[in-house]
């Protein structure tokens, strides 16, 4: 992952003014306290690189219980809890799974539907508990522009993204016919656990967000997707097989690629750059990640100037399309 090579307090400390501020006054708190807290430093310090994530150590905070208060108090609990939190940042991952990201992914997919006339099966490769596969069982309200709903309601709120630039705002939300997901751990929407753990990697003050993966991980148990444990590039071509012919596959994912080392992103931008060339088959490749993740992957994925503000960047077959709010609260069209 990025960010492995900086000291853990440098980690925290650009997390708090990049990731967090203006987003999470709490998490800026927080992130900031532990950037100059030594002892905490050290607590940290003894896990391997890899799981001293920030978004790892406050979302296992709050499993144990962390009350949503100052720093004081934060740390005053991840001190008296600290074998607790040791063992949930030992055995979990950031698997936050994100309804909202449909928002910025759904006019690529109608366009991608509109464009083929067919409808989509859809493939997500990194899905967690596969809250993103639904993207026709939401509605949305972007602004400016359309509110879109499916004709048989949704139980999820709106899912609100403000437009900037041309847009190609659908009118209509597209069919899905089929959908599977890949993870490395997929989470079960029907396990108490693994929905808390889905919970506790919300930031506190979204209220919106929290009420939304519950609707969200409803609409999952109501119609379980196809979720297959594995790696998404050794995965992807034998999942890409069980598809139904009659449907435009597209591969998505988002906030994926950042958990991938140089190589597996490597190999896996080369499968998607083949797959989506091949004419005899007819295949999309929606890439929504962070900028960081581009790093050390040459060729076809573009950099964007300026993308460098905590902003994701949407690709279409490798192609940068838009830059997005990371949980899918805006899109700009590029
Ligand atoms: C931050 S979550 C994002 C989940 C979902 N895409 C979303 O946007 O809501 C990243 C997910 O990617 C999965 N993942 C990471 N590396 C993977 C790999 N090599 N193969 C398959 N899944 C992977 C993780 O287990 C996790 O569930």
């Amino acid at each position: 992952m990025s960010g492995t090579e900086m000291t853990t307090s440098a980690r925290y400390r650009r997390f708090a003014e990049t990731d967090a501020r203006g987003y999470s006054p709490l998490y800026d708190e927080w992130c900031t306290g532990v950037s100059d807290d030594d002892e905490v430093l050290a607590l940290l310090d003894s896990l391997p690189p890899a799981r001293r994530q920030p978004v790892l150590f406050l979302g296992a905070a709050r499993f144990a219980g962390v009350p949503l208060g100052g720093y004081r108090a934060f740390r005053s609990f991840v001190v008296g809890h600290w074998e607790e939190i040791r063992h949930v940042m030992e055995t979990r991952t950031t698997q936050t799974n994100e309804a909202g990201r449909c928002a910025v992914l759904l006019p690529s997919l109608a366009a991608i539907s509109t464009g083929e006339g067919r409808p989509l099966a859809l493939i997500e490769v990194g899905a967690s508990a596969g809250a993103c596969l639904f993207p026709d069982r939401y509605a949305y309200a972007y602004s400016p522009g359309p509110t879109l709903t499916p004709a048989a309601g949704s139980p999820v709120p709106p899912l609100a993204c403000s437009v900037t630039g041309a847009v190609p705002l659908p009118s209509a939300l597209p069919a899905v016919t089929w959908r599977a997901g890949i993870d490395l751990n997929p989470l079960d929407a029907g396990d108490a656990d693994d929905v808390r753990w889905l919970e506790a990697l919300v930031w506190p003050e979204h209220g919106f967000r929290a009420e939304r993966l519950r609707a969200a991980l409803g609409v999952v148990r109501e119609d379980p997707p196809l979720l297959v444990r594995g790696d998404l590039n050794e995965q992807l071509l034998p999942l890409i097989g069980r598809a139904p012919s009659d449907a435009v596959v597209v591969v998505f994912h988002s906030a994926v690629l950042a958990y991938l080392d140089a190589e597996g992103r490597q190999r896996f931008r080369d499968t998607m750059l083949r797959l989506a060339a091949d004419r005899d088959r007819p295949l999309h490749w929606l890439s929504h990640e962070g900028a960081g993740t581009l790093d050390g992957v040459p060729g076809a994925l573009e950099r964007v100037a300026g993308e460098e503000d905590g902003r994701f960047v949407l690709q279409h077959n490798g192609r940068s399309v838009a830059r997005t709010g990371p949980h899918g609260q805006s899109i700009e069209w590029l």
